[in-house]
């Protein structure tokens, strides 16, 4: 089955900081799970590259905004490879291809009807792109997100006759209660629309950096309705000769994170109705990663307001996998949650290094040890197969829902399971007494099977170590149908190096 998923596409006049890898973090975990599921998986990420607040920073700069998304743009793609990320395409919303279909689409709407021309007056945000209405507004007229104050607009611009959708958009929701994940972010979006909705500006006239209206060439679209199309456009030219969009629209999972829950979850599924095109069947929101300040307060992350914590940082100190796995188990996956290098260096000493890279260590060189690396040809033991054995069914049911923290929990039992079968059989007691030789033989084989089967399973969140482990184990394949407990799957085993050395590099210990 087709599985397609995407990220926000990230605005690139800022430095790619921890929440935007986090979504892509979300989407890869999401990706690489339904390949293992033998999907036809389809992963978009990219960068929005039009709008005011580019066109005011290459000004500001001196230089075109061309120029400033070129040079912007490559830290963003620079980012998913860093962060071990698979997308199988990253779209520039300054592509021709993107903004020759943006025109198709848009012309279509208005085709149909859903496009006049009026007067625009209203509080702008810059940063956001966006017009607030009076209940989105901070005191004063400011933007609640950036703290700035908003700007009075007035134009004559485009607007596309959102609320001849309240109907449709309300028996959307009545009918589809998975439409938006999680629920609470379902209520919010639905709580939005029973509010009553306002026609949207759908054109800028005193902006010349976007996609030209074709039927009016002295407009550019509005950045949104032009960055949220290249969930749609991309999949026309990303493969250069293969359009792709039969094969993989509607999009399975729009990952987004809270602060543009209402460009996904009314304007979007609007829009596509205008266009009558197919509609996601997901949009899942997650919350945001803050900081904590001196102060004990929490913000959401984020250039303007200088709290930043450095992917690129922690990668070259802790390496990619720890990233993946701290953000997605500290912060449950669809609620705010806060990160600190402390809670950073408890996870990594406390479950990576202690538990997953202690049981990875301690099996091979078990195995090494007592049986020079060959795995006994016994079959696993059961007690231990009827615990391991359901957690893969239980993973892939929770990343249905893309409940991806939950889903890591639940693997996560399977590495303590382990490590508690260590204790309790104790292999070098065992291996002290040659009559129990046989018992030693069903323990180390039911070790070298669970680290296999946990290596399979947490493949989406660490795929470095999983890869790691597996080729010591001489066993790559990742297909979750062998995440099951089996005799004969493995030959022999290497040692390994600590996989999450007890560096004293850990920020807390400096
Ligand atoms: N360009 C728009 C999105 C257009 S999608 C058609 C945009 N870009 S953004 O770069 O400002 O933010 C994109 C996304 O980055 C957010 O929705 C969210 O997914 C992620 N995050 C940015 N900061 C974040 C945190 N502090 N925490 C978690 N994720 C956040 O909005």
């Amino acid at each position: 089955m087709a599985f397609y998923v995407t990220t926000p596409i990230y605005y690139v006049n800022a430095a790619p900081h921890l929440g935007h890898a986090y979504t892509a973090l979300g989407a890869d975990v999401l990706a690489r799970h339904m390949r293992q599921r033998g999907e036809d998986v389809f992963f978009l990420t990219g960068t929005d590259e039009h709008g005011e607040p580019v066109a005011l920073a290459a000004e500001r700069e001196g230089i075109t905004p061309q120029a400033l998304v070129d040079r912007n743009a490559p830290r963003f793609q620079a980012l998913m490879p860093r962060l071990n990320v698979s997308n199988d395409f990253f779209v520039r919303t300054s592509d021709p291809e993107h903004k020759r279909r943006v025109q198709e689409v848009l012309g279509r709407i208005r085709e149909n009807g859903h496009v006049y021309k009026g007067k625009y007056e209203g509080w702008y945000c810059p940063r956001c792109a966006d017009f607030k209405t009076d209940a989105e507004q901070g005191p004063d007229h400011t933007c609640p997100i950036h703290l700035i104050e908003l700007i009075r607009e007035e134009e004559e611009n485009y607007f596309f006759a959102l609320s001849a959708f309240q109907d449709d958009l309300e028996r959307l929701y009545a009918e589809r209660p998975d439409f938006v994940l999680p629920r609470h972010r379902f209520n919010e979006a639905r709580a939005f629309i029973a509010g009553g909705l306002q026609d949207v500006s759908l054109s800028r006239a005193n902006l010349t950096w976007g996609v030209t209206v074709p039927w009016d060439p002295a407009h550019v679209f509005y950045v949104w309705f032009d960055a949220l199309l290249n969930y749609y456009t991309a999949l026309g030219y990303a493969r250069e000769g293969d359009d792709l969009t039969d094969r993989f629209w509607p999009a399975t999972y729009h990952l987004i994170g809270k602060d543009i829950l209402k460009f996904h979850t009314v304007f979007w599924p609007a829009m596509l109705m205008a266009a009558g095109l197919p509609l996601p069947k997901h949009v899942f929101v997650h919350g945001f990663l803050l900081m904590r300040d001196a102060s004990g307060d929490e913000h959401k992350m984020s250039k303007s307001l200088g709290n930043v914590l450095d992917p690129f940082q922690v990668i070259d100190e802790f390496g990619t996998d720890a990233l993946r796995y701290y953000c997605l188990r500290e912060v449950s996956f669809g609620h705010d949650g806060a990160v600190s290098t402390a809670g950073f260096a408890a996870r990594y000493e406390g479950e990576l290094a202690n538990e997953l890279g202690n049981l990875i260590t301690r099996t091979l060189a078990m195995v090494v040890r007592y049986r020079d690396g060959d795995v006994p040809a016994a079959q696993p033991d059961p007690v231990l197969a009827a615990e391991l054995d359901p957690l893969a069914v239980e993973v892939a049911r929770l990343l249905d829902g893309a409940e991806l923290s939950a889903a890591l929990d639940t693997a996560w039992l399977g590495v303590r399971r382990l490590n508690r079968y260590v204790e309790e059989r104790a292999p070098w007691v065992l291996a002290k007494d040659a009559a129990l030789s046989e018992e030693l033989d069903v323990v180390l084989a039911s070790l070298v099977e669970g680290l296999r089967v946990m290596s399979v399973l947490l493949h989406p969140w660490l795929p470095e170590t999983s890869g790691r482990v597996l080729g010591a184990l001489g066993a790559p394949e990742l297909d979750l149908t062998g995440a099951r407990l089996q005799a004969g799957r493995v030959a022999h085993v290497e040692r390994l190096s600590p996989p999450f050395p007890k560096a004293d590099a850990v920020p807390a210990r400096r």
